[in-house]
C-alpha cells in the first residue's frame, strides 16, 4: 500500500542515491571501516522498504563503483560478502513486495559468489512491477558512456546507424540504463560531499540534486522523506522560463523522450 500521500506534491519517478560516509561513521564510533559498511547495508534495507511504501517507481543505489576495485583487497572482499549476504537475506522481502531487481555496471567483474545469487534474484523478480531496485555495481558513468559510444560505432561500421542521425535520444538509447529505468528525477548524496563521483553522468542532466550532511549509516526513512519534500517544492524548468513552466501540468516533470516538452506524467 502506497504511503505517498504523506508527501505533498509530485514524487520523483526515479531516485538515485550516492551512499557515502560509511568509513567516517565507523571512525566516529571507533569501529573498523567494515562495521560502517555493515551498518550501511542496514540503511539500504530501510531505504528500499521506505521507497517501496512511498510509491517510488525506481530506486538506484550506487553500491560499488568501477573505482572501488582499487580499494584495499580486504575492504573489497568485505563489500562483496555484504552484497552476497544482502541478496540472500533480502530475497523474500524483495519478492514479496513486488520489487524487480536489476543492475547497471560491469557485473561480469563480480565474483561468482555474488553473481550467482544476483542473477537468480534478478530472474526471480523479473516480472515484478511495484518498484525497480537498481544496484549500480562495478559502475562508472564515464565507463557506461564509453561503452555506449563503442556500441554506436559498431552499429555505424555495420551500416545499421547513420552518424547523421545521432542526437541525444539516439545516444541515450545505447546506454545500459535506457530501457530499464525512468528518467532520474532526484539524486541524493549523503555525508556532506558535493560531488557526483562518476555516477549517472548522462542521465542526471535534469535531475534535482539533494545533498545531506547525514552519513549513510545514519540515513533513515525520515531523511528520504525530507529529500522528497524538498523535491516536491522545486520548480524544474528544463531550459524554459518560469512563466512557461507554470502553464504545464506539473512543475516537476522531466522532458519527454524527444526532449522537446516537459509535459510527461510526473508520477
Ligand atoms: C561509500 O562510503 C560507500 C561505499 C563505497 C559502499 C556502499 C556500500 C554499502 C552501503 C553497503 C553494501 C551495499 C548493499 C547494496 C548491501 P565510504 O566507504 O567511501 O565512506 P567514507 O567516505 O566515509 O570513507
Amino acid at each position: 500500500m502506497s504511503e505517498a500521500a504523506s508527501i505533498v506534491g509530485p514524487l520523483p519517478r526515479h531516485v538515485g542515491i550516492i551512499m557515502d560516509g560509511n568509513g567516517r561513521w565507523a571512525r566516529s564510533h571507533g569501529l573498523p571501516r567494515e562495521e560502517g559498511h555493515a551498518k550501511g547495508a542496514d540503511s539500504v534495507r530501510t531505504v528500499v522498504r521506505a521507497a517501496r511504501k512511498l510509491g517510488i517507481q525506481a530506486l538506484t543505489l550506487f553500491a560499488f563503483s568501477s573505482q572501488n576495485w582499487d580499494r584495499p583487497p580486504e575492504e573489497v572482499f568485505h563489500l562483496m560478502q555484504l552484497l552476497r549476504r544482502y541478496l540472500i537475506q533480502e530475497r523474500s522481502e524483495i519478492l514479496d513486495n513486488g520489487i524487480r531487481l536489476i543492475t547497471v555496471g560491469d557485473t561480469e567483474r563480480l565474483p561468482a559468489y555474488v553473481r550467482t545469487p544476483l542473477v537468480e534474484l534478478m530472474t526471480a523478480s523479473a516480472n515484478n512491477d511495484h518498484m525497480v531496485l537498481c544496484l549500480a555495481l562495478s559502475y562508472g558513468g564515464r565507463e557506461m558512456i564509453a561503452k555506449a559510444a563503442a556500441a554506436m560505432c559498431r552499429a555505424a561500421v555495420a551500416g545499421k546507424l547513420d552518424p547523421a542521425d545521432v542526437d541525444p535520444d539516439v545516444f541515450g538509447s545505447y546506454l545500459e540504463s535506457s530501457n530499464l529505468l525512468p528518467p532520474m528525477d532526484l539524486l541524493i548524496r549523503t555525508s556532506g560531499e558535493h560531488r557526483i563521483s562518476n555516477f549517472f553522468l548522462w542521465e542526471i542532466a535534469y535531475a534535482e540534486l539533494y545533498f545531506t550532511e547525514k552519513l549513510w549509516p545514519e540515513f533513515e526513512r525520515a531523511d528520504l522523506e525530507d529529500a522528497l519534500h524538498d523535491f516536491a517544492k522545486r520548480e524544474r524548468r528544463f531550459g524554459l522560463t518560469s512563466d512557461q513552466v507554470s502553464t504545464l501540468p506539473s512543475r516537476t516533470l522531466a522532458p519527454d523522450e524527444d526532449g522537446t516538452s516537459a509535459a510527461s506524467t510526473g508520477g
